[in-house]
């Protein structure tokens, strides 16, 4: 069933391709230069768009926010164990998408039953036919991942990615050429990452780190959460995730020669900026790794680089977190961890 890889996390980062593929087919019109999602043509969306969600879902949903207030929506982000519809001002105008791979996670379920009890319009956008969330919701977005079997999301993640830059274009009718054809060409670039990334070396040079550290901006600071999930839940060791503004307030303190820095350098997530966040982490010695698609401008900043082809500044992220999903896998790889199915953890969550 794992068709000759040595897990089904490798396999399912490998299938991100195909997946993205799926996700894609029949709903982006290069010609007519729209995206037909009938699935959410009924939408207008007055008011609010909502964001619920849990864990890698939950770092989709903030990407998926951010491409939607790039677009003009007002948009807010929870993490659905923390939302309560009577803590957030909901109305017949909100509309509550709910974030869920599988569309079993209690705490989302809960989150999108109080959004319909408060009268809200509630979206699903979910892996899984059939499911809780696809049932509970007004209306439903099928990601089209195919079956992840690995406790670790990955292909999950980057189709919930896609799916919502889908929903980002198709509510508000903003998607311009530049955007579709980066779309298009997102499966063979992934393709492309797969082939060629050395993360593989990356992972060996740093597999006895006891700390990591993943810095993004703007469109890539979700990424840097994820990176560090990821992370976490593969080798079992500390991993933090900040949006890269942040860590001169505090995080900063841990940062020391012997923690790696992953910074996320794409254009379109103010690169400038996160470059001076890398100088900040450099004057402490911390070893720097650029996830960038403009080495040319990042590279003497960096101890090693991971290239992503360049794209639409939107979705370079899902590229980039393609390269920080390897970097785990093979950090996991090395220590022998039980990678698709780490200690403690469930593919489903189906408890609050
Ligand atoms: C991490 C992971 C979890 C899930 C979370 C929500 O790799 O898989 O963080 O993302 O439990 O699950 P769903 O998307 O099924 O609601």
């Amino acid at each position: 069933a794992k068709s000759g890889y040595d897990h089904y996390m490798k396999k399912e980062i490998h299938e991100q391709p195909r997946a993205i593929r799926q996700c894609l087919r029949g709903r982006v019109d290069e010609l007519e230069g729209h995206i037909a999602l009938e699935e959410v043509a009924a939408l207008e969306p007055e008011g609010t768009v909502q964001f619920v969600a849990c864990g890698t879902s939950y770092h989709a949903a903030r990407y998926g926010a951010r491409l939607l207030r790039q677009r003009g929506v007002q948009t807010q982000s929870f993490l659905a164990s923390e939302y309560t519809a009577d803590a957030v001002p909901v109305s017949d105008e909100t509309l509550v998408v709910g974030v869920t791979q599988s569309g079993e996670t209690a705490d989302t379920m809960r989150a999108l039953r109080e959004a319909n009890g408060a009268g809200a319009t509630t979206l699903a956008l979910t892996n899984t036919v059939g499911s809780s969330a696809a049932r509970e919701c007004d209306h439903v977005c099928y990601i089209r991942a195919g079956p992840e079997i690995g406790v670790a999301a990955t292909k999950t993640f980057a189709s919930q990615q896609v799916a919502l830059a889908l929903v980002a274009g198709a509510l508000t009718g903003d998607a311009s050429p530049a955007f579709l054809k980066a779309l298009r060409e997102l499966p063979d670039q992934v393709q492309t990452i797969l082939d060629s990334s050395r993360a593989r070396e990356i992972a060996d040079a740093y597999v006895d780190a006891d700390a990591y550290f993943f810095i993004g901006r703007g469109d890539a600071a979700p990424v840097a959460l994820e990176g560090a999930l990821k992370m976490k839940e593969i080798t079992y060791k500390h991993a933090e995730g900040f949006a890269a503004g942040e860590l001169k307030h505090g995080p900063l303190a841990l940062v020391s020669g012997e923690t790696p820095v992953f910074a996320i350098l794409t254009e379109g997530s103010k690169l400038e900026k996160t470059l001076g966040n890398v100088k900040e982490v450099e004057a402490r010695e911390a070893p720097v790794v650029a996830v960038t698609d403009a080495p040319e401008k990042v590279g003497r900043y960096a101890d090693h680089v991971l290239e992503v082809p360049s794209s639409h500044p939107q979705l370079t992220p899902v590229l980039a977190n393609v390269q920080l999903q390897l970097v785990s896998y093979w950090v996991a790889n090395r220590l022998g961890r039980s990678i698709d199915k780490p200690r403690n953890l469930a593919k489903s969550v189906t408890v609050e």
